[in-house]
């Protein structure tokens, strides 16, 4: 048998004859045809010698390369006598018969350069050729040196060799990978859900149709919901969620300490595209002994006493936002709501939390209020997977990048100047800021990060979240006239022509709290949580594994009709003083220790707002929008509310 590839050298092999063979061991089973006998062993029973075999011929396999071959010593042929006819033949061809053991392997070997001395050659038959003398090689590195050809073919040998090895790792790896998603597929099969769609990517091909519809992914769970039941699973590669919609599971998870939140999800807000965002801050804090203390010392300036100072702020800021509603209040202007609700609730914040004055309502263009802008953009545009790498996301990751970070050099300059005024005495605010600076106090080690994470923390969550709220609810109260007007009167009979209003007013608005709350139900701003469990449970009979990752979505149920009767219309009458009440089915601000700090605070901004959009407006939609949601972290309004505003004829004794 002949090599495919001929070769012009010759090759000086070492033998060795396997043990099994009789009589004639140490002799080389020439090829027939063109290629010559070349090697010669020692007759007479020697097991092993050298001998030179010319290029292209092939020895019957007892021909045994030695067991530590030089490096870039070349494998010829690797074969086991059985599994090749010819070469049995081959070694037939000889002038005795040959017996041969079945696993002996025949190799040749190519030795480059260096090698140990072969033994001295037999006489030169006279057919033999005599090599010409060669002409002194040019040394490496000098001119007309080139890499000899057996080098070069032994370092592409080892290449491939190490090619085909990283290959064969790479085989092992993706096969014990599967191994591993089957076990985990078994762990959870039990546990009810939608066929997946791909073993690997399990149910995620569904969600990124979904995603480039831009239909809302919660839409998608509530069916499944109703298809199987209120536990479902959603697989993606190795990772198996569980879905809880019942309110058994809501009370058992939220209620208590002792699930965290789940790392995964929380800890992708750590930073944005590299840069801390939301840190250890309370929303993302994991542990709780640390979460526990920073949210004692934030309490107070949650408190009743201390929230009723603040009906002045919003008072001033949602007057601010009327007059700039009036410029636009032609009838004929169409404005985004989502936009003007974003800058009041971002002014109130910046007021009220850390005594920032930033006049988005007027200019959002100014630094600042553009920051949070872009990093607002940033939270939504970090969800999509492998953003970071494509090329025309660069420039607003970069905006995001620079935003984050005059975020917190605002901050901190912020901060030095209030711990200044808190020495010197001249600063005695219950505010955010101050009970972040007084929680810091108590730490053992001062953490300037933790403190910036808080005070970002705090613009997000408490400024989009009461934005989208009030988007949300002009919306539904623009395509609800009844309600609409229903409401209205409301208000005309409890401010009539006042201007500034109190807080005993907000608790006579309570047709008010039902509309926001009937909003809360079917837009959720924030539309759930995600825990983490460490120990087995079962919920809804449905055994649930231990370290599993269990979300929580107040938008679902809200939507089920198992919980609220007809649940897709806008009906505040759930939320009447009468009506039952929907416990553990409805968690807007979340339940439990985890649970909104900002809960009174958002719904005191709220009312004040809409009461006086309410008592100076008459709302219109304008036609063909979507009224779709879109989930960017927080779900929104996608169109944002477009509206058309005409001031409304104004109770007798209102004075602007
Ligand atoms: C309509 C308005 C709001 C809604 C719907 C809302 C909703 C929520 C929800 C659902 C959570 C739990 C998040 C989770 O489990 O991951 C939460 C937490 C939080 N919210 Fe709000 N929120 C609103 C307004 C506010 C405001 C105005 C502030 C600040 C002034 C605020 C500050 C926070 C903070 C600091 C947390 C973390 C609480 C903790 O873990 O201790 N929120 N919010």
């Amino acid at each position: 048998m002949r090599m495919g590839t001929p070769f012009s050298d010759r090759l000086l092999v070492r033998w060795r004859a396997c043990l099994s063979v009789r009589g004639t061991a140490g002799s080389l089973c020439p090829a027939p045809g063109p290629a010559r006998t070349a090697v010669r062993g020692t007759p007479g029973g020697r097991r092993q010698g050298w001998g030179e075999l010319e290029a292209g011929t092939v020895c019957c396999s007892f021909l045994f390369i030695p067991p530590r071959a030089p490096t870039g010593s070349q494998t010829l042929a690797v074969t086991s006598f059985g599994a090749l006819p010819p070469f049995q033949h081959l070694c037939r061809a000889g002038r005795k018969r040959w017996h041969y053991h079945s696993h002996t392997t025949a190799l040749i070997t190519r030795f480059p350069h260096a090698h140990p001395r072969p033994p001295p050659r037999a006489r030169p038959r006279p057919s033999a050729r005599v090599p010409a003398a060669r002409p002194a090689r040019p040394q490496p590195g000098t001119q007309g040196w080139e890499a000899p050809p057996r080098a070069m073919a032994a370092l592409g040998g080892l290449a491939a060799g190490a090619l085909l090895l990283l290959l064969l790792l790479l085989l092992l790896a993706a096969g014990l990978y599967c191994c591993y998603v089957r076990h985990v597929h078994a762990k959870y099969d039990h546990i009810p859900g939608a066929p997946r769609e791909s073993f690997l990517l399990g149910h995620l091909p569904i969600v990124w149709r979904m995603l480039e519809k831009q239909e809302l992914i919660h839409d998608l769970f509530l069916q499944w919901s109703e298809k199987y039941g209120p536990v479902i699973r959603f697989n993606a590669f190795h990772r198996v969620s569980v879905m809880i919609l019942s309110p058994e599971g809501v009370k058992e998870f939220l209620m208590s300490p002792q699930y965290p939140k789940d790392r995964l999800v929380y800890g992708r807000i750590f930073n944005m595209f590299g840069v801390r965002f939301l840190g250890n801050g309370l929303v993302t804090d994991r542990n709780y002994e640390h979460w526990h203390k920073q949210r004692k010392v934030m309490d107070p300036a949650f408190s009743r006493t201390y929230l009723i100072g603040l009906m002045e702020t919003f008072n001033e800021k949602a007057e601010e936002l009327m007059e700039k509603l009036e410029e636009k209040a032609d009838g004929k202007k169409e404005f985004s709501m989502l936009t003007m609700m974003s800058r009041v609730t971002l002014d109130v914040i910046a007021k009220v939390a850390f005594g920032m004055e930033l006049n988005a309502l007027s200019d959002d263009r100014t630094p600042f209020p553009h920051a949070v802008t872009m990093i607002m953009k940033g939270m939504t545009e970090m969800r999509i997977p492998f953003v970071k790498y494509m090329p025309g996301k660069q420039k607003m990751i970069k905006e995001a990048r620079e935003s984050l970070r005059l975020l917190r050099r605002v901050g901190k300059e912020c901060i030095d100047q209030r711990r200044e005024a808190i020495q010197s005495g001249k600063e005695d605010t219950l505010d955010i800021l101050t009970q972040i600076l007084k929680g810091d106090a108590l730490e053992e080690t001062r953490d300037d990060e933790n403190i910036l994470d808080n005070f970002v923390t705090f613009f997000v969550a408490g400024h989009e979240t009461t934005a989208n709220q009030l988007s949300f609810t002009v919306m539904a109260l623009a395509q609800h006239p009844e309600i609409m007007e229903r409401v209205q009167a409301e208000v005309d009979e409890v401010l009539g022509a006042k201007r500034d209003i109190n807080y005993e007013d907000l608790g006579k608005l309570k047709y008010l709290s039902q509309v926001l709350k009937e909003s809360l139900r079917l837009y959720p701003p924030v539309p759930g949580t995600v825990r983490w469990t460490e120990k087995e449970n079962v919920i809804e009979g449905v055994r649930i594994p231990a370290n599993t990752t269990v979300i929580f979505s107040t938008y679902i149920m809200g939507r089920m009709e198992r919980y609220f009767e007809d649940p897709l219309t806008f009906n505040p009458e759930r939320f009447s003083k009468d009506a039952p009440k929907p416990y553990y089915s409805y968690f807007p601000f979340s339940l439990g220790p985890r649970s909104c700090i900002g809960q009174v605070f958002a719904q005191m901004e709220a009312k004040v707002v809409m009461a006086k959009l309410l008592q100076r407006f008459e709302v219109q939609l304008v036609p063909g929008q979507s009224f779709k949601l879109l989930d960017s972290g927080t779900l929104r309004p996608l169109d944002g509310v477009m509206c058309k505003l005409k001031p409304r004829s104004l109770p007798k004794g209102f004075q602007a």
